[in-house]
């Protein structure tokens, strides 16, 4: 086996490895997420859309942390928010809640505003 093809297979294992240790995104339902979001209280801090409130919680969507940080966070938070667990919201429901927040709108383009045009 020559130098190349030995360094071809290296690289193969570490991005296998890297890919294989990645907790994937779950593919959850974005409808269900946005009656969880209500239903279970996270509007309450950071607004029914998840627009964020200065003094309660920050914007969540559109482009929520990875699914990872995300769910990480939500489970062992280490600020101010309380922690859910895996009983008081299933890791089924959690994935319905992050596709719900990576399902909002992204504000309007600058462009799309006359004023600023
Ligand atoms: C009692 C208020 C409160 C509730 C209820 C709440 N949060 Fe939070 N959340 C916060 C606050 C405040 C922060 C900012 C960091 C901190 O102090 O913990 C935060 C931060 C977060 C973050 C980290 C955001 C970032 O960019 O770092 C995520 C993710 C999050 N919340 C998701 C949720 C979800 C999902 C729910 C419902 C299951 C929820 N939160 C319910 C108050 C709340």
């Amino acid at each position: 086996m020559g130098t190349r093809t030995l360094v071809t297979l290296g690289l193969t294992v570490v991005v296998t490895a890297a890919i294989a240790g990645q907790v994937a995104t779950p593919a959850g339902d974005a409808k269900n997420g946005k009656k969880l979001f209500a239903a279970d209280g996270c509007y309450q801090c950071h607004g029914y859309e998840a627009q964020g409130a200065a003094p309660t919680g920050p914007r969540l969507g559109p482009k929520p942390l990875a699914f990872p940080q995300f769910s990480k966070y939500v489970r062992q938070p280490t600020g101010q928010m309380p922690p859910y667990t895996v009983k008081s919201i299933p890791d089924k429901d959690l994935a319905d809640i992050y596709a719900f927040l990576q399902s909002l709108p992204a504000p309007p383009e600058a462009s799309s505003i006359a004023v600023l045009r």
